[in-house]
């Protein structure tokens, strides 16, 4: 049998963690003369592959850029339908979630999410809770500077009240405070559609993943890509700043 993509993969050096920024729906559904929504649709089939080939390799946390804080701004029937496909896919996909041993997480101030999107989260979560083949982690209305500030604000309340000494304000407690807080960071980073922009994603995360873009929009995103960008990952010399290449990012 001649070699598939999956075959090339190094499986002893894997990333823990990978984070995708899904882009392109609006483009692909204008590209089968179809109305935004459309798009948003199909890329819940890339969800599903993208999640189901991580599990089978055994990739720790799969990240996901769902809804930005800025996508509130995009029409009412868009967000409405973001919002439905959101608790429709959940509470359809926990069956396999459970099945799969994935546990959900999300990131972001889900509080102002609608509350029916809130309670099938909420539900899903608590389902998966002690889950542990995989996290699927989705960022809704996150960004990272709100998140930052977010922390920054919780740790000078601290100060204030006297439970933290600014002298111990280092980036190991900073990171503690950040909605990512116990989660490793990822070590490879995929933005579909083409576009290079990191749209105020997991900005302090990121700080030494590697950095993976491809072309494909992403309801056309399949385990293939993510095979594709798993090797080119491999490929990489990750020095960390030092001279030798290292495979693990230091403590
Ligand atoms: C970006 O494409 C995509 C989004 C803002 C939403 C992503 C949502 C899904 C894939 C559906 C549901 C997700 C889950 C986790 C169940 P765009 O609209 O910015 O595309 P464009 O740049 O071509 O306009």
């Amino acid at each position: 049998m001649p070699a598939t993509l999956k075959d090339k993969i190094d499986h002893s050096a894997l990333p823990e963690h990978i984070a995708i920024i899904m882009d392109g729906n609006g483009r692909w559904a204008k590209q089968h003369g179809k109305i935004r929504t459309f798009g948003h649709q199909h890329g819940v089939e890339a969800v599903r592959d993208t999640a189901e080939a991580c599990a089978e390799l055994g990739i720790k946390y799969l990240t996901l850029y769902a809804f930005s804080t800025e996508n509130w701004v995009r029409p009412k029937y868009e967000v409405n339908a973001l919002m439905t496909l959101l608790v429709s896919t959940i509470s359809a996909e926990t069956k396999t979630l459970l099945k799969n041993k994935i546990r959900l997480l999300t990131i972001g101030d889900i509080s102002k999410l609608p509350a029916d999107c809130r309670k099938s989260l909420n539900e899903c979560m608590e389902k998966t809770k002690n889950l542990d083949r995989m996290n699927l982690v989705l960022a809704l209305n996150y960004s990272s500077k709100w998140e930052i500030a977010e922390a920054a604000r919780t740790i000078a309340g601290k100060v204030e009240a006297g439970e933290l000494k600014s002298k111990d304000v280092d980036e190991k407690l900073f990171a503690s405070f950040l909605s990512t807080a116990g989660m490793p960071d990822p070590e490879l980073l995929i933005r579909t559609s083409g576009e290079y922009r990191i749209s105020n994603f997991l900005l302090w995360q990121i700080a030494y993943a590697e950095l993976h873009f491809t072309p494909v929009l992403w309801p056309d995103f399949r385990r293939n890509d993510v095979y594709q960008a798993i090797i080119d990952f491999q490929k990489r010399e990750r020095r960390f700043g030092g001279i030798k290449p290292v495979t693990k990012q230091h403590a």
